[in-house]
């Protein structure tokens, strides 16, 4: 492990250069700052693939459905430099909103489909966000991989969806999800919890494991599944559950029967803090 502070870029022509003389491949790591165990995870994952790893920190506004999020978004570069630096990045690209969308900027992407249920039923205009940015950043970096973590299921297969319709030539190399001792998925968002909304948000991981415990001992009854999840939330008096879902893990329709594998999901609100959670099946 690097202690070393990796090399900042900040502007499309810096990032251009130092990529010039970068020894490849190339590996990407989008995230939004706030880096925790989670990105860190992805970062090795880079750095045991790749001889170059590019961490890309950027708060992007297209994709915050609610102002109030975008603006209480925690945000610590020096402490994003020292944790990229010691998971093995080479360099942490942090480009301004100016750079990424100049004045007269006008495009957008936007996947159809796979983008309409689940986190974009209950966002409206995020996922479109988020392909963009993405699409910008994977042309911009011409990375051979791009990793993105299981924690936001549903946005690694969009990712995935866009990079093959787009013949965009990176890799997308999807990571586990990293949890907190109590089953806590990590999540920058955790910080904003109180104490109390903390000490209940396990409460996630334990409606998944009590529908992965029906599943293994036989029930295939789709309905059955996400009851399994909504009780356990409902014991939980600080969960308020915005949805839980037995999807298909392809195409994310909601199953009436599980006849193999299947993406179980949820979306909780404690107080203004929304958390998302998922465990594929079997
Ligand atoms: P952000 O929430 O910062 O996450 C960056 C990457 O880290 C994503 O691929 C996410 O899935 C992964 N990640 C977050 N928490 C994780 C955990 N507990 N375990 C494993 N991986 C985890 O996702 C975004 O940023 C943005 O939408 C982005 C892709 C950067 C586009 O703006």
């Amino acid at each position: 492990m690097g202690s070393s502070l990796p090399r900042v870029v900040r502007t499309r022509a810096e990032l251009r250069a130092a990529l010039a003389a970068a020894p490849r491949p190339v590996g990407l790591v989008p995230t939004m700052g706030a880096l925790h165990e989670g990105h860190a995870s992805l970062i090795r994952r880079a750095a045991s693939q790749n001889e170059t790893v590019v961490v890309t920190i950027f708060v992007n506004p297209l994709q915050f459905n609610e102002k109030s999020d975008f603006e209480k978004y925690p945000r610590d570069e020096a402490a994003d430099l020292r944790l990229a630096g010691a998971a093995g990045a080479s360099l942490v690209w942090i480009p301004t909103v100016e750079d990424v969308y100049p004045a007269g900027f006008q495009t957008s992407v936007r996947v159809s489909g796979l983008t309409e249920p689940l986190e974009g039923a209950a966002r409206p205009g995020h996922f479109e966000g988020v392909t963009t940015i993405v699409a910008i950043l994977l042309g911009l970096a011409g990375a051979e991989r791009a990793y993105f973590g299981q924690k936001d299921a549903q946005q690694l297969l969009v990712v995935r969806r866009m990079a093959g319709d787009l013949g965009i030539g990176t890799e997308i190399v999807a990571c586990p999800i990293v949890r907190e001792p109590d089953g806590l998925a990590l999540s920058s968002r955790n910080v904003r919890l109180t104490p109390e909304q903390r000490a209940a948000a396990p409460v996630l991981r334990r409606a998944l494991l009590a529908a992965r415990a029906r599943f293994e001992s036989g029930e295939r009854d789709g309905d059955l599944l996400r009851g399994a999840m909504s009780e356990l939330l409902a014991v939980e008096p600080l969960a308020a559950p915005e949805y839980v879902s037995c999807a298909d893990p392809g195409t994310l329709a909601e199953l009436t029967t599980v006849g193999g594998p299947a993406l179980l999901s949820m979306a909780v609100r404690f107080g203004a803090v929304r958390l998302i959670d998922n465990e594929p099946l079997p």
